[in-house]
């Protein structure tokens, strides 16, 4: 198969593609990426002269450069492009609709165009069970709004979603849904919880906390820092994902999650110790607005369809985290001296 990884220059996509092109030499990968202020070339340097990788850029909203890339003939589509990060979409939502809602669109209706010349009823392709074609959403648990303290988020639960980011998402997964029982278009969508491991930018909690205790500069914790977040090492999710493509039911949803709800003040307390580092480097900064109180995922329906569950343990990936981000300092730190820094300024300055 040829399949399309859109934003594969991104933290999921890159280690996504790394994944596949590890585990499954029969496909072959192109990632197509705008390279935004989040997608790094370097993330893939390793396999970039790998027979089976190539890159194109492109971005997901042209209808230009999405038409080139099915030019090369794709089977299946992974779409991970999208305007990813919460604190960015409050300061300015105009982006996150752009690519995350319009973009998909895009990429849906050029999948449709050059897949189903004719609209198919989806009970064919159910019945049909063929996999020659699929459009793979990579979404979010953050669809699902925010939890009290007891209850997890389901397939089913109603989609709430509180911030401009997760708003765009469940609009792009509402059309991913359309799609699918409008004109028949094999699609799945997957509902995953926190990512963190390596090639995680800066912005993300994980890594900024890392990174900033390496410098001893403070850690900025938002609001009490009793938020929780069901954390999932990106190499879990990518095999969740690998399965979904060769496994999963189209028109299907499925959620993934590591089984490992934690508060930001427990993840950031065993960053601090693991480095070896003081508490009181912890500075409690303005909240974020809308703040999501607690994500929690159930994720029985992919393991008990498809077989799959979470390897890695929490605190044993956040240590191998921690020891990457030590190794490739030069990849953080060319990044954080950049134009990062104007960001750095606006988000945190006047906290
Ligand atoms: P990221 O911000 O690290 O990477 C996004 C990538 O998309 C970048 O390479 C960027 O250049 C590219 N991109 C952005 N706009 C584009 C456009 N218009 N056209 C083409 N490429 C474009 O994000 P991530 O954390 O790797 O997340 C990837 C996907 O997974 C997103 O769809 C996100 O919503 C979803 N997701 C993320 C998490 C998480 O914890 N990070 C959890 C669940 C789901
Ligand atoms: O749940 C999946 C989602 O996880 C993905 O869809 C998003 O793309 C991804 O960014 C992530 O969203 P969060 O908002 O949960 O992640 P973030 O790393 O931004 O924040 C995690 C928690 O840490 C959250 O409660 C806010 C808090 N936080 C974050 C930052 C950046 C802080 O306390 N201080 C910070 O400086």
């Amino acid at each position: 198969m040829r399949i399309l990884v859109t934003g594969g220059a991104g933290f999921i996509g890159s280690n996504f593609i790394r994944h596949m092109l590890r585990t499954h030499p029969e496909h072959q990968i192109v990632n197509f990426d705008k390279l935004t202020y989040a997608g790094n070339l370097e993330n893939l340097r390793d396999v970039e002269q790998h027979p089976n990788y190539r890159f194109l850029a492109g971005d997901i909203a042209s209808r230009g450069d999405v038409e080139r890339a099915f030019e090369l003939g794709i089977d299946w589509v992974a779409n991970f492009a999208a305007e990813s990060h919460v604190d960015r979409s409050i300061e300015g939502p105009d982006v996150f609709l752009q690519t995350n809602v319009l973009g998909t669109q895009v990429l849906l209706d050029t999948a449709r165009k050059r897949w189903l010349p004719s609209p198919i009823a989806p009970e064919t392709i159910l019945e049909r069970g063929e996999r020659r074609h699929l459009f793979l959403q990579i979404s979010t648990d953050e669809v699902y709004g925010s939890l009290g303290p007891e209850g997890y988020f389901t397939e089913t639960t109603l989609l709430s979603p509180n911030s401009p980011y997760s708003a765009s998402k469940a609009a792009a997964d509402l059309l991913v849904r359309s799609y699918h029982h409008t004109y028949g278009l094999p699609v799945l969508i997957t509902r995953c919880s926190n990512n963190y491991g390596p090639y995680q930018f800066p912005e993300k909690l994980i890594p900024l906390m890392i990174t900033n205790a390496l410098e001893g500069k403070d850690l900025p914790v938002y609001g009490d820092g009793l938020n929780v977040r069901d954390w999932i090492h990106v190499e879990d999710h990518a095999r969740a994902l690998d399965l979904v493509l060769h496994k999963g039911q189209p028109g299907e949803v499925y959620n993934i999650g590591g089984n490992s709800e934690r508060t930001n003040l427990e993840i950031v307390r065993f960053i601090l110790r693991e480095l070896g580092r003081p508490d009181s480097l912890i500075r409690f900064v303005r909240d974020r607005l809308g703040h999501d109180r607690r994500y929690a995922i159930d994720s029985s329906k992919i393991q008990r369809n498809l077989g799959w569950t979470p390897l890695r343990h929490l605190e044993d990936g956040l240590r191998a985290t921690i020891a990457w981000y030590i190794e490739n300092r030069p990849w953080w730190e060319r990044i954080k001296s950049g134009e990062y820094r104007h960001y750095y300024q606006r988000m945190y300055g006047g906290k």
